[in-house]
């Protein structure tokens, strides 16, 4: 059924063909994919030890590369290809997924892997890498180049002007150039903005993919598979039938030493922007026309365009930020915020967001959205949860009580990914007892422990050229509209006592408040076993 639908959907099934114990499917998908150059500026980061040559080397084990490609890597550090293969394999044994590396796979995947060292404001580097690239002698290596931006965002108009004027990124062919760029992607509208018209300056908006690493989870793509290709649920997913929505993604770590990032964006920047807002837009959004990149997308910014603008009276009622102080989650003592290490000792810096969020269109119209995330709470864990509405009269009041648990769906996101119903069940006996009882489905025990990560997904769109789990234009500039309103409501203004929260408890008491005026309550992640 899957490998019916185009792009992305179409290659999600051929991977899970290709990993499956029988490999039906051959390698068809990879021959598919023309050969290109992957050249990832500011290579000798964290990202691409961490993040994008595991996901590489996953990729080409799994054939699922490209016959023909080649990556290399921009930096300022001297190194040669030998000194790099050699740095990037110990890191590879370090953060893949799969262990122990495989030593042959390894040896042939980094035979296509090569250094260039360079100045990012450096005429000359762009040339020898024009140079390099040219010696491939093959002019798909030369012309099909996906630019891996994992540089701060302050560098990327240079990185752009540089590779136009070297002839390497073109606005139409030969070839094709992408330009692959990580967020942060700006600190508020008009720097977003300012960004997109430095990457746009010498490309158009289709050859620009910008990554929110949370459209690579599988459990996040299954949304729209989840509403799209089941009849029962869609036909609730809407105010007459739903009284309320959750999203919690809570993390237990705190900020550990990112606290000099952290302290220029905090909680609503880095998750609220972009992860948040992008999980509760495949929530919402209407069905888009069909599964092309544009079709998606454009419902997306539509479901952003219908939330509810937020005045600053607004933010001041539905929106609840909150810093940590020093506790123990799990057992395990923590700093509080102003005690970590970059971070101003009297900073007011959020490490917590609650959202009320309102939708304004026909399907959610009164419908309120809870959004929540925050660093140091008792759990990692990221769910949605569909609250629908109580029945009208409780038939069995007399001998149950008159509260019932109203019925409920939980996307489980992340860990233990799954998807459960609650519902009220007879408790057996001869007496009249009822129980609120789920039926779960686990990912892991449906289709077995294969998880790709992200950037595996991600990188493998970026080389197909299907723009469809990336971030538009106007859907980043629609979000940070959002993100800037809160952040005009909030004024500069100092935190009150009633905004911190204890490292290891689930957020300050106006968290609760929050839902406490609609009678609503938070629903604590499930543990599920
Ligand atoms: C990143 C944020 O974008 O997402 C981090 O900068 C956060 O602060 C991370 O920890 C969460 O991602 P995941 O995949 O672990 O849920």
């Amino acid at each position: 059924m899957e490998l019916k639908f185009a792009g992305v959907w179409a290659k999600v099934a051929a991977m899970r063909i290709l990993n499956s114990p029988n490999k039906a499917g051959g390698n068809g998908d990879r021959k598919s994919l023309e050969a290109c150059s992957i050249v990832i500026f500011g290579a000798s980061g964290d990202l691409t030890a961490r993040k994008l040559i595991p996901a590489l080397y996953h990729l080409f084990k799994d054939k699922l590369m490209p016959e023909t490609f080649r990556v290399i890597g921009f930096a300022r550090r001297e190194k040669t290809d030998a000194s790099w293969r050699t740095e990037l394999r110990a890191a590879l044994d370090q953060f893949s997924r799969t262990k122990p590396v495989d030593g042959k796979v390894w040896a042939a995947f980094a035979e296509n892997i090569f250094y260039c060292v360079g100045d990012l404001t450096d005429k000359a580097a762009y040339a020898k890498l024009g140079k390099q690239l040219e010696s491939f002698g093959n002019p798909a290596l030369r012309d099909n180049l996906l630019f891996y931006l994992a540089i701060s965002p302050s560098q990327f108009g240079e990185v752009v002007e540089q590779v136009h004027c070297s002839q390497l990124l073109k606005r139409d062919g030969p070839g094709w150039q992408r330009l692959v760029v990580e967020k942060p992607f700006g600190h508020d509208l008009a720097s977003a903005e300012a960004l997109n018209r430095e990457l746009t300056r010498y490309a158009h908006e289709r050859q620009v993919f910008r990554i929110d690493h949370y459209l690579g989870k599988e459990t996040v793509q299954n949304i729209l598979m989840f509403r799209f290709s089941n009849s029962i649920f869609e036909r609730l997913w809407n105010r007459e039938s739903v009284d309320s929505v959750q999203i919690t993604v809570s993390e237990k770590i705190g900020v550990g030493d990112r606290g000099g990032y952290y302290e220029e964006a905090g909680a609503l920047r880095d998750m609220v922007q972009n992860h948040m807002l992008q999980v509760l837009s495949l929530i919402a959004m209407e069905p888009p026309v069909s599964l092309e990149a544009e079709a998606v997308r454009d419902e997306k910014v539509k479901l952003l365009k219908s939330i509810r603008p937020l005045s600053v009276e607004d933010v001041a009622k539905q929106i609840v930020r909150g810093q940590y102080f020093a506790g123990a989650v799990n057992g395990e003592p923590r700093p509080g915020y102003r005690q970590e290490v970059k971070v101003k000792p009297d900073s007011n810096v959020e490490t917590f967001v609650a959202l009320k969020l309102l939708i304004d269109n026909w399907r959610w119209s009164g419908v309120p959205f809870y959004l929540r995330t925050g660093k140091n709470l008792p759990q990692s864990a990221s769910e949605v949860r569909i609250q629908f509405r109580p029945t009208p009269n409780v038939l069995f009041a007399a001998q149950c009580g008159s509260h019932l648990d109203a019925n409920a769906l939980t996307l489980r996101l992340q860990p233990n990914e799954g998807i459960s119903l609650h519902f009220n069940g007879k408790v057996p006996g001869t007496t009249l007892g009822v129980r609120p009882v789920r039926m779960h489905f686990s990912y892991n025990a449906e289709f077995g422990a294969y998880t790709p990560e992200a950037y595996e997904r991600l990188l493998l769109e970026a080389i197909a050229g299907d723009a469809t789990l990336f971030i538009r234009r106007d859907e980043v500039e629609t979000a940070w509209k959002i993100a800037d309103s809160i952040r005009t409501g909030w004024e500069n203004k100092p935190l009150t006592n009633r905004e911190f929260y204890a490292a290891g408890t689930w957020g300050p008491i106006a968290a609760d408040d929050l839902l406490a005026q609609t009678g609503h309550e938070w629903h604590e992640p499930q543990v599920i076993n």
